[in-house]
């Protein structure tokens, strides 16, 4: 049976203000979503929500992840089940290089699958790495650098999309700003979305840069305005709000 991430009436606050005000969602495996809106509509949020941030107060609703209530489990292991969550502002762990953040990772996942599991073999891992980073087109340098620090926008994007080759969650969730990443870093989000996606993956990406879904084109658009999903449709959603931009949808629904 495929994997599905199903967000039903979800309510979040922060410092008691309501942000999240009832937001239903469903992506499964196999299925590319956009999640777009206006600056500060709730996109982050549920992110934030999602990977179970303690200053994200969920009120009301429920998350199910494979048939499993999602809220009852920690990030880590929201993780080990195979849900993926790349951030907005990923941070820097200096002292930690990007392979060893990730050999830690898939052994952690595979320790969640049978505790027994001594982890992935040295020479099998490399090998692994390397078929990734090389379909990726990735330089292999990237693999010995500490994860993030001093990287530049698009290597942190290629960083991130390298964390999705190797761990193959069944859905991710990306979220991906407009400011600071120029068309390049873009670029390498959609090509790795891109050569990533099939049956095995459901991608939820977050976005209001109409141009990154001229790279990505979902099946699944939806806009997100005042904490809630208030249009859902097809790619042509999208191509609706590059030429009208969001005020139909702003008077439409205040
Ligand atoms: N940690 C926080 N503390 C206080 N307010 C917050 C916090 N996180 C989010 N908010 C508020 O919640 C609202 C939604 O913010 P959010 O970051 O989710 O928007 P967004 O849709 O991701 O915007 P953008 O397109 O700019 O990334 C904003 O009004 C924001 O100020
Ligand atoms: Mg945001």
């Amino acid at each position: 049976m495929s994997a599905v991430l199903e967000i039903r009436n979800l309510h979040v606050s922060v410092e008691d203000t309501d942000i999240l005000r009832g937001v239903d969602l469903t992506v499964k495996q196999g299925e590319i979503h956009a999640l777009m809106g206006p600056n500060g509509s709730g996109k982050s949020t549920l992110a934030h929500a999602l990977m179970g941030h303690p200053n994200y107060e969920i009120t009301d609703g429920e998350v199910v992840f494979k048939g499993e209530d999602m809220l009852e489990l920690g990030p880590d292991e929201r993780s080990r089940k195979g849900l993926f969550l790349a951030f907005q502002y990923p941070v820097a762990i200096p002292g930690v290089t990007v392979a060893n953040f990730l050999r830690t990772a898939i052994n952690s996942r595979r320790k969640a699958e049978d505790s027994e599991d001594k982890g992935i073999p040295i020479p099998e891992f490399r090998k692994l790495l390397k078929d990734k980073m090389s379909s990726l087109d990735m330089s292999h340098d990237v693999a010995g650098r500490y994860l993030n620090d001093g990287f530049s926008g698009g290597e942190k994007k290629r960083a991130e999309i390298l964390q999705l080759a190797t761990l193959e969650p069944d859905v991710a969730v990306l979220d991906e700003t407009d400011s600071g990443l120029d068309i390049d870093a873009l670029k390498i989000v959609a090509e790795g979305v891109n050569k990533l996606v099939g049956p095995g993956l459901g991608v939820l990406v977050i976005t209001h840069y109409q141009r990154l879904l001229s790279y990505i084109v979902p099946e699944h658009v939806h806009v997100m305005y005042e904490g809630k999903i208030v249009e859902s449709g097809g790619p042509d959603l999208a191509l609706k709000l590059e030429e009208l931009g969001y005020e139909w949808i702003r008077s439409a629904h205040s």
